[in-house]
């Protein structure tokens, strides 16, 4: 088995190249990098490995140099003949971001990149399988407050909280115009937060909103509504595991499902416990925001209900000398506030009835691991580069 991977620089592909590395049916893992050299793309791949104290086998993992923004990538990866053998790719690199000011680059990664990918993979001759890492919020910000299927989505009619949803969306579609559905498998992971093996997280995407609610501690978000996450080495696990399993459906979701969702206030409590000298979280709604941007700027009204939270306020005067930073924040947890709010849960039976796997761990069971990397992240890099 020959693998072409993606994103493996990620969150996800980093965890997913050193499962794939283990695995003794694949001969060789070849990995599309961004980088100026082979040598600089190996030295990558090597803290990949080196993060965790994993074996780099430079026999079996080979770069690629090659971005998806490069006109010439399908010419470029179909010049090269090591890559002929590939029977199976993992697309996961993408642009992440939920920022308005990169959508543009979103779209030419997310859409434009992966098409690049698949001009390339049609016409591989050994081609078993693509799998596609895609997200469960494509089902659009109109699903609330219950569970969604695998069967109910791409949705063409979905209103989208962020261009990042629609392009995941768009790219599902995409994988159908160019390849048969027999080759097509589609992994939508909910929410990656953290490790839940108590090991440093490859990147502290989305962890971030967690590292920031703790800073804030006054957290204008519901306390109750229902949170799908997972941690990174369970979605990895089910990734590699059904690239090899005998499987019943072609697209499956990675997530907490009904019963290992966990809420806000449940994660917060554990924060509460480990970082027990601050004020307890505090969650006064979504409502609350604007006003919390409006006190930030000195503008918010004498009176306004907010100033009964004076101690968080003081606070937050405290930990934020300069508020303008306070407004940056803001300005990059809004979009994670919002689609806790959806309260939206994963129906995950499909991974767990053809892997005959345990769920994941519910968030509030396992992201004890993660606090001691919480304090690490830098929350302004965080909301300046989501
Ligand atoms: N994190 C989540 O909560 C979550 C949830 C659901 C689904 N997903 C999906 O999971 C996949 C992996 O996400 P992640 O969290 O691992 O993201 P990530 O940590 O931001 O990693 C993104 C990866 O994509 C690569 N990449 C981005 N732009 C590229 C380009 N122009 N050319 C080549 N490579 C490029 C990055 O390479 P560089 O290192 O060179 O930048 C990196 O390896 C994505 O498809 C995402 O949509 C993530």
């Amino acid at each position: 088995m020959e693998v072409f991977l993606t994103g493996a620089t990620g969150l996800v592909g980093g965890e997913v190249l050193v499962n794939l590395s283990k695995r003794t049916e694949i001969s060789k893992i070849y990995c599309l990098i961004r980088a100026v050299s082979v040598g600089s793309a190996q030295a990558r791949l090597s803290n990949i490995f080196s993060l965790h104290n994993d074996e780099f086998d430079q026999q079996k993992v080979i770069p690629v140099l090659g971005d998806l923004f490069d006109d010439e990538l399908s010419a470029q990866l179909i010049a090269n003949e090591q890559l002929a053998g590939v029977t199976n790719i993992i697309h996961s690199a993408a642009n992440t971001s939920f920022a308005k000011v990169k959508d543009d680059l979103v779209e030419k990664a997310n859409i434009g990149g992966l098409t690049k990918i698949l001009l390339w993979a049609k016409q591989l001759l050994k081609l078993d399988t693509f799998m596609y890492v895609g997200t469960a919020t494509i089902c659009g910000r109109d699903v609330k407050h219950r569970l969604v299927t695998e069967a109910e989505t791409p949705n063409l009619e979905a209103n989208h909280l962020v261009k990042y949803t629609y392009t995941k969306m768009q790219g599902e579609l995409l994988l159908k115009k160019h390849l048969p559905e027999n080759k097509i498998l589609v992994v939508r992971p909910s929410i990656i937060m953290g490790d839940s093996r108590g090991v440093e997280p490859r990147s502290p995407v989305i962890l971030w909103a967690l590292a920031t609610m703790n800073k804030l501690r006054l957290v204008p978000a519901e306390q109750y509504a229902s949170l799908d996450m997972v941690p990174v080495d369970f979605v990895a696990d089910v990734m590699t595991k059904l690239l090899f399993a005998k499987r019943n459906y072609n697209v499956y979701h990675i997530s907490a499902g009904n019963d290992a969702c966990t809420s806000p206030l449940q994660i917060a409590r554990v924060f509460d416990n480990y970082f027990d000298d601050m004020l307890p979280h505090r969650f006064i709604g979504k409502h609350m925001l604007n006003p919390l941007k409006l006190w930030a700027k000195g503008k918010l009204p004498v009176g306004h209900e907010l100033y009964e939270h004076f101690e968080y306020l003081e606070h937050l005067q405290y930990e934020f000398e300069d508020l303008s930073n306070l407004r940056i924040l803001f300005a990059g947890l809004d979009p994670y506030l919002e689609f806790a709010e959806l309260g939206q849960r994963f129906d995950n039976s499909r991974i767990i009835e053809d892997l005959g796997i345990e769920p994941s761990k519910p968030g509030h069971v396992y992201i004890h691991h993660c606090l001691r990397y919480i304090e690490k992240i830098n929350l302004l890099e965080g909301a300046i580069d989501p």
